[in-house]
């Protein structure tokens, strides 16, 4: 019987040089922590398909994001409920808006962490489309400037970052022309570059109020069955001025993370949405699983795969987590 002379195990004999060799390490400073703000004040209520994770008035927005500050947590990303929803989605852009509200509260009282706002129509307009519905379809070029609109509100109200998710063609554009006419140069854009027509959406569409009342996103969000039409998107974004590309869902596309890392020199940023989220949550409610490990591997998986940032609502626990191990 011949030995083997070259050991990888050799490498995995210690926590001492598993440390050393190890390629990827997970940190809080990877993540962003999604908010969700509904109107009113010191309300915070348990979404029910995503244990863990709240509505919160403004004020009590402050206070989440806070914690996630002091965890090391560099960002959060708003999204809102509008007190008033309408054919157009005005509320989007309306000052006094939660998000507004928020970020500016949040901005006051935690000038140093970098506020991200979710820019799209899908929570505000009464049919639930990302954008300005004309018959069955969502008209492209008549919801660019709606976005616009909403970006420049966001960033009037102190936004670090805008992170437009409707995947209408020439959004980026549009918003970087609008954002830099209004002298915003230095809010940065993090576009949703490459978005799947995903199931894994569907806890975030309860806790967002946002479901189309009709039909689906199928005619402006990719196909999951498509790669390369995603380099084709991610491009397209570059050239329109994106900061940072975003690929979403993240778990069941860490091949495309992969790629698009592969080929442009921007920042990629992986969102772990909501469906994610809540079958880990189930799986542990029911003893299936080591909630704890399983997530930080799995974020870890997204980190190897390529993204510099992780969006996730697990970012509060596996931050405390990565403190507890260090
Ligand atoms: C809005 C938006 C969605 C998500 C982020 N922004 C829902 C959708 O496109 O239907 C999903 C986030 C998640 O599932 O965690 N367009």
């Amino acid at each position: 019987m011949t030995m083997p002379f070259i050991r990888p195990r050799r490498l995995r004999v210690s926590a001492g040089i598993r440390k050393l060799v190890r390629e990827t390490e997970l940190q809080a400073g990877d993540f962003v922590y999604p908010l969700f703000v509904v109107p009113g004040d010191n309300l915070e209520e348990e979404i029910g398909s995503m244990p863990g994770v709240c509505h919160y008035s403004p004020d009590k927005a402050v206070v989440v994001a806070r914690e996630a500050y002091e965890l090391g947590i560099p960002a959060v990303l708003v999204f809102g409920l509008p007190a008033y929803k309408d054919e157009q989605g005005s509320s989007a852009w309306d000052d006094a808006s939660p998000v507004q509200e928020a970020v500016r509260r949040i901005k006051a009282a935690l000038p140093e962490l970098t506020v991200i706002t979710d820019v799209c129509l899908c929570q505000y307009t009464s049919h639930g489309h990302c954008g300005h519905l004309v018959g069955q379809t969502v008209d492209n070029d008549s919801t660019l400037e709606l976005l616009a609109k909403t970006a420049v509100s966001h960033a009037r109200a102190g936004a670090d970052m805008v992170a437009p998710s409707d995947m209408m063609d020439g959004r980026v554009l549009a918003i970087r022309q609008a954002l830099d006419q209004q002298g915003y140069t230095d809010v940065s854009i993090m576009s949703y570059a490459v978005k799947y027509a995903s199931a894994f959406y569907g806890p975030f569409r309860d806790a967002a109020d946002s479901a189309p009342q009709t039909g689906d996103r199928k005619s402006y969000q990719m196909d999951p069955a498509n790669a390369r039409e995603a380099l084709r998107e991610a491009a397209l974004d570059v050239e329109e001025g994106a900061d940072i590309l975003m690929v979403k869902p993240a778990l069941v596309y860490l091949d495309i993370v992969r790629q698009v890392k592969d080929n442009f020199d921007l920042p990629v940023a992986a969102y772990n949405v909501s469906g994610e989220y809540a079958m880990v949550k189930a799986a542990t409610a029911n003893g299936w699983v080591d909630e704890r490990r399983i997530v930080l591997e799995t974020l870890l998986s997204m980190k190897r795969s390529g993204a510099d940032i992780i969006i996730t609502y697990h970012a509060l626990d596996a931050a405390r987590w990565l403190r507890e191990e260090a």
